[in-house]
Protein backbone atom coordinates (compact mmCIF):
# COMPACT_ATOMS: atom_id res chain seq x y z
CA UNK A 1 0.00 0.00 0.00
CA UNK A 2 2.62 2.41 0.97
CA UNK A 3 4.60 1.97 -2.02
CA UNK A 4 1.86 2.47 -4.49
CA UNK A 5 1.26 5.50 -2.47
CA UNK A 6 4.62 6.70 -2.97
CA UNK A 7 4.47 5.68 -6.80
CA UNK A 8 1.44 8.16 -7.16
CA UNK A 9 2.93 10.71 -5.04
CA UNK A 10 6.05 10.72 -7.58
CA UNK A 11 4.00 10.79 -10.42
CA UNK A 12 2.43 13.72 -9.23
CA UNK A 13 5.32 15.27 -8.97
CA UNK A 14 6.75 14.55 -11.91
CA UNK A 15 2.89 15.80 -13.60
CA UNK A 16 3.71 19.23 -11.46
CA UNK A 17 7.19 19.26 -13.62
CA UNK A 18 5.65 18.55 -17.03
CA UNK A 19 6.83 15.31 -17.20
CA UNK A 20 4.06 12.89 -18.35
CA UNK A 21 4.60 9.56 -17.77
CA UNK A 22 3.26 6.59 -20.18
CA UNK A 23 2.26 4.10 -17.84
CA UNK A 24 2.11 0.51 -20.17
CA UNK A 25 4.88 -1.19 -22.67
CA UNK A 26 7.13 1.84 -21.99
CA UNK A 27 7.19 2.24 -18.22
CA UNK A 28 9.41 4.76 -16.80
CA UNK A 29 11.19 3.39 -13.64
CA UNK A 30 9.75 5.33 -11.16
CA UNK A 31 9.49 2.64 -8.61
CA UNK A 32 12.62 1.26 -8.12
CA UNK A 33 14.04 0.05 -4.98
CA UNK A 34 14.58 2.16 -2.26
CA UNK A 35 18.28 3.72 -1.70
CA UNK A 36 20.26 0.93 0.73
CA UNK A 37 20.71 2.86 4.22
CA UNK A 38 24.87 2.22 3.68
CA UNK A 39 27.43 2.91 5.59
CA UNK A 40 29.13 5.90 4.45
CA UNK A 41 32.70 5.34 2.98
CA UNK A 42 35.63 7.62 4.51
CA UNK A 43 35.62 8.97 0.94
CA UNK A 44 36.99 12.57 1.30
CA UNK A 45 40.13 12.04 2.90
CA UNK A 46 42.24 14.81 1.03
CA UNK A 47 39.32 16.45 -0.91
CA UNK A 48 40.66 20.31 -0.17
CA UNK A 49 44.31 18.91 -0.67
CA UNK A 50 43.12 17.54 -3.93
CA UNK A 51 41.53 20.56 -5.29
CA UNK A 52 42.82 24.15 -6.52
CA UNK A 53 42.39 27.12 -4.59
CA UNK A 54 42.13 28.72 -1.13
CA UNK A 55 43.80 27.28 2.14
CA UNK A 56 41.87 26.25 4.90
CA UNK A 57 44.38 23.72 6.41
CA UNK A 58 42.16 22.41 9.42
CA UNK A 59 38.74 21.61 9.20
CA UNK A 60 36.29 24.26 10.42
CA UNK A 61 33.16 23.41 12.56
CA UNK A 62 29.80 24.27 10.82
CA UNK A 63 29.52 26.81 13.19
CA UNK A 64 33.16 28.27 12.52
CA UNK A 65 32.60 28.35 8.46
CA UNK A 66 28.99 29.52 8.59
CA UNK A 67 30.45 32.91 10.64
CA UNK A 68 33.56 32.89 8.24
CA UNK A 69 30.92 32.89 5.34
CA UNK A 70 29.09 35.17 6.89
CA UNK A 71 31.74 37.89 7.24
CA UNK A 72 33.89 36.73 4.16
CA UNK A 73 35.35 39.96 2.07
CA UNK A 74 37.45 37.68 0.22
CA UNK A 75 35.88 38.94 -3.26
CA UNK A 76 34.38 42.28 -4.19
CA UNK A 77 30.55 40.52 -4.13
CA UNK A 78 30.51 41.18 -0.47
CA UNK A 79 29.77 45.10 -1.23
CA UNK A 80 26.20 44.26 -2.93
CA UNK A 81 25.24 41.63 -0.93
CA UNK A 82 22.10 41.38 1.77
CA UNK A 83 23.67 38.37 3.13
CA UNK A 84 25.82 35.64 2.37
CA UNK A 85 23.94 32.71 1.40
CA UNK A 86 25.28 29.53 3.27
CA UNK A 87 23.53 26.45 2.15
CA UNK A 88 21.07 24.41 3.40
CA UNK A 89 19.53 20.55 4.41
CA UNK A 90 21.13 17.87 6.62
CA UNK A 91 24.63 18.18 7.63
CA UNK A 92 24.36 14.34 7.17
CA UNK A 93 23.04 13.72 3.77
CA UNK A 94 23.95 11.53 1.03
CA UNK A 95 23.06 13.81 -1.74
CA UNK A 96 24.99 17.53 -2.11
CA UNK A 97 23.08 19.93 -4.82
CA UNK A 98 25.65 22.12 -5.93
CA UNK A 99 24.22 25.62 -7.59
CA UNK A 100 26.23 28.28 -9.01
CA UNK A 101 24.93 30.99 -6.99
CA UNK A 102 22.61 33.18 -5.23
CA UNK A 103 19.92 34.57 -7.55
CA UNK A 104 17.98 37.78 -5.44
CA UNK A 105 15.33 36.11 -3.66
CA UNK A 106 18.34 33.96 -2.14
CA UNK A 107 19.80 36.79 -1.63
CA UNK A 108 16.99 38.49 0.04
CA UNK A 109 16.13 35.33 2.58
CA UNK A 110 19.57 33.64 2.99
CA UNK A 111 18.87 30.35 1.58
CA UNK A 112 19.97 28.74 -1.36
CA UNK A 113 16.96 27.74 -4.69
CA UNK A 114 14.14 29.71 -2.89
CA UNK A 115 12.86 31.18 -6.03
CA UNK A 116 10.82 29.71 -9.01
CA UNK A 117 13.95 27.79 -10.02
CA UNK A 118 14.54 26.34 -6.32
CA UNK A 119 10.55 25.46 -6.02
CA UNK A 120 11.16 23.11 -9.29
CA UNK A 121 14.43 22.06 -7.90
CA UNK A 122 12.34 21.07 -4.94
CA UNK A 123 9.95 18.78 -7.16
CA UNK A 124 12.78 17.57 -8.97
CA UNK A 125 14.09 16.25 -5.35
CA UNK A 126 10.67 14.93 -4.88
CA UNK A 127 10.35 12.83 -8.24
CA UNK A 128 12.74 10.77 -7.10
CA UNK A 129 11.62 10.39 -3.46
CA UNK A 130 13.87 13.18 -1.62
CA UNK A 131 13.12 15.69 0.30
CA UNK A 132 14.92 19.14 0.50
CA UNK A 133 15.32 18.49 3.79
CA UNK A 134 17.54 15.47 3.46
CA UNK A 135 19.61 16.94 1.25
CA UNK A 136 22.11 19.90 1.79
CA UNK A 137 21.84 22.18 -0.76
CA UNK A 138 24.90 24.78 -1.66
CA UNK A 139 26.31 27.05 -4.42
CA UNK A 140 29.96 27.51 -5.74
CA UNK A 141 29.55 30.95 -4.64
CA UNK A 142 27.92 32.36 -1.63
CA UNK A 143 27.13 36.08 -2.42
CA UNK A 144 25.16 37.27 -5.53
CA UNK A 145 26.59 38.31 -8.01
CA UNK A 146 24.72 41.73 -9.70
CA UNK A 147 22.23 41.39 -11.77
CA UNK A 148 22.50 37.05 -12.07
CA UNK A 149 25.46 37.51 -14.60
CA UNK A 150 27.85 34.24 -13.92
CA UNK A 151 30.25 34.50 -11.15
CA UNK A 152 33.91 35.71 -12.52
CA UNK A 153 37.15 32.97 -11.97
CA UNK A 154 38.21 35.01 -9.03
CA UNK A 155 34.96 34.70 -7.23
CA UNK A 156 35.15 31.24 -7.64
CA UNK A 157 38.51 30.94 -6.53
CA UNK A 158 37.91 32.80 -3.07
CA UNK A 159 34.77 31.17 -2.34
CA UNK A 160 35.60 27.67 -3.48
CA UNK A 161 37.34 27.00 0.09
CA UNK A 162 33.93 27.47 2.15
CA UNK A 163 32.33 24.39 -0.38
CA UNK A 164 35.59 22.81 0.20
CA UNK A 165 35.19 22.46 3.66
CA UNK A 166 30.85 21.81 3.17
CA UNK A 167 31.94 18.81 1.16
CA UNK A 168 34.57 17.72 4.09
CA UNK A 169 32.48 17.96 6.31
CA UNK A 170 29.41 16.42 4.83
CA UNK A 171 31.20 13.76 3.32
CA UNK A 172 28.52 13.03 0.74
CA UNK A 173 28.23 10.04 -0.96
CA UNK A 174 26.92 11.31 -3.99
CA UNK A 175 27.04 15.25 -5.63
CA UNK A 176 24.51 16.40 -7.88
CA UNK A 177 25.98 19.57 -10.32
CA UNK A 178 22.85 21.41 -11.46
CA UNK A 179 24.11 23.74 -14.69
CA UNK A 180 26.81 24.75 -16.46
CA UNK A 181 28.56 26.85 -13.97
CA UNK A 182 28.63 24.28 -10.96
CA UNK A 183 29.95 21.47 -13.55
CA UNK A 184 32.92 23.36 -14.72
CA UNK A 185 33.88 24.34 -11.39
CA UNK A 186 33.84 21.23 -10.15
CA UNK A 187 35.12 19.08 -12.68
CA UNK A 188 37.67 21.38 -14.07
CA UNK A 189 36.21 21.26 -17.34
CA UNK A 190 34.57 23.58 -20.23
CA UNK A 191 32.47 20.89 -21.74
CA UNK A 192 28.94 21.59 -22.59
CA UNK A 193 26.79 20.24 -19.54
CA UNK A 194 24.74 17.64 -22.81
CA UNK A 195 28.12 15.99 -23.23
CA UNK A 196 28.66 15.71 -19.39
CA UNK A 197 25.50 14.24 -18.93
CA UNK A 198 24.88 10.28 -18.15
CA UNK A 199 29.02 10.04 -16.75
CA UNK A 200 29.77 9.44 -13.24
CA UNK A 201 32.76 11.95 -12.83
CA UNK A 202 34.64 12.33 -9.47
CA UNK A 203 34.87 15.40 -7.17
CA UNK A 204 38.85 15.97 -7.56
CA UNK A 205 41.03 13.09 -5.99
CA UNK A 206 38.00 11.75 -4.20
CA UNK A 207 36.00 8.80 -4.48
CA UNK A 208 32.90 10.86 -4.45
CA UNK A 209 30.69 10.82 -7.87
CA UNK A 210 29.38 13.57 -9.34
CA UNK A 211 26.95 13.52 -11.96
CA UNK A 212 25.69 16.46 -13.75
CA UNK A 213 21.98 18.16 -15.20
CA UNK A 214 20.69 21.11 -16.33
CA UNK A 215 20.11 23.70 -14.29
CA UNK A 216 16.71 24.23 -13.06
CA UNK A 217 16.40 27.67 -14.31
CA UNK A 218 17.58 26.25 -18.16
CA UNK A 219 14.95 23.97 -17.04
CA UNK A 220 11.90 26.60 -16.56
CA UNK A 221 13.34 28.10 -20.20
CA UNK A 222 13.49 24.48 -21.60
CA UNK A 223 10.88 22.47 -20.49
CA UNK A 224 11.16 19.86 -23.21
CA UNK A 225 14.73 19.06 -21.08
CA UNK A 226 12.62 18.16 -18.09
CA UNK A 227 12.50 14.67 -18.67
CA UNK A 228 16.48 14.51 -19.28
CA UNK A 229 16.82 15.77 -15.97
CA UNK A 230 14.71 13.33 -14.34
CA UNK A 231 16.94 10.75 -15.98
CA UNK A 232 20.01 12.13 -14.76
CA UNK A 233 18.62 11.76 -11.08
CA UNK A 234 17.71 8.61 -11.80
CA UNK A 235 21.07 7.53 -13.02
CA UNK A 236 22.40 9.80 -9.79
CA UNK A 237 20.42 7.65 -7.10
CA UNK A 238 21.34 4.45 -8.91
CA UNK A 239 24.87 5.04 -8.36
CA UNK A 240 24.00 5.04 -4.86
CA UNK A 241 22.73 1.60 -4.98
CA UNK A 242 25.59 0.42 -6.50
N1 LIG B 1 20.43 29.37 -8.82
C1 LIG B 1 21.51 28.82 -8.23
O1 LIG B 1 22.39 28.30 -8.88
N2 LIG B 1 21.54 28.83 -6.90
C2 LIG B 1 20.60 29.36 -6.14
O2 LIG B 1 20.71 29.32 -4.93
C3 LIG B 1 19.49 29.93 -6.79
C4 LIG B 1 19.42 29.92 -8.12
Amino acid sequence: MRETDDKLRRLAYLDAMGIQVWQGRDVVPVDEPDLAEDVRAGAIQGAVAGTACGAMPDLPTWEMLQGQVAACQQCDLYRQRTQAVFGVGSRQAQWLIVGEAPGADEDRQGEPFVGRAGQLLNLMLQAIGLSREEVYIANIVKCRPPNNRDPRQEEMAACSVYLKAQIQLIQPRIILAVGRVAAHHLLHTQQKVGALRGQSHRYGETDIPVVVTYHPAYLLRSPQEKRKAWEDLLFARQLLTQ
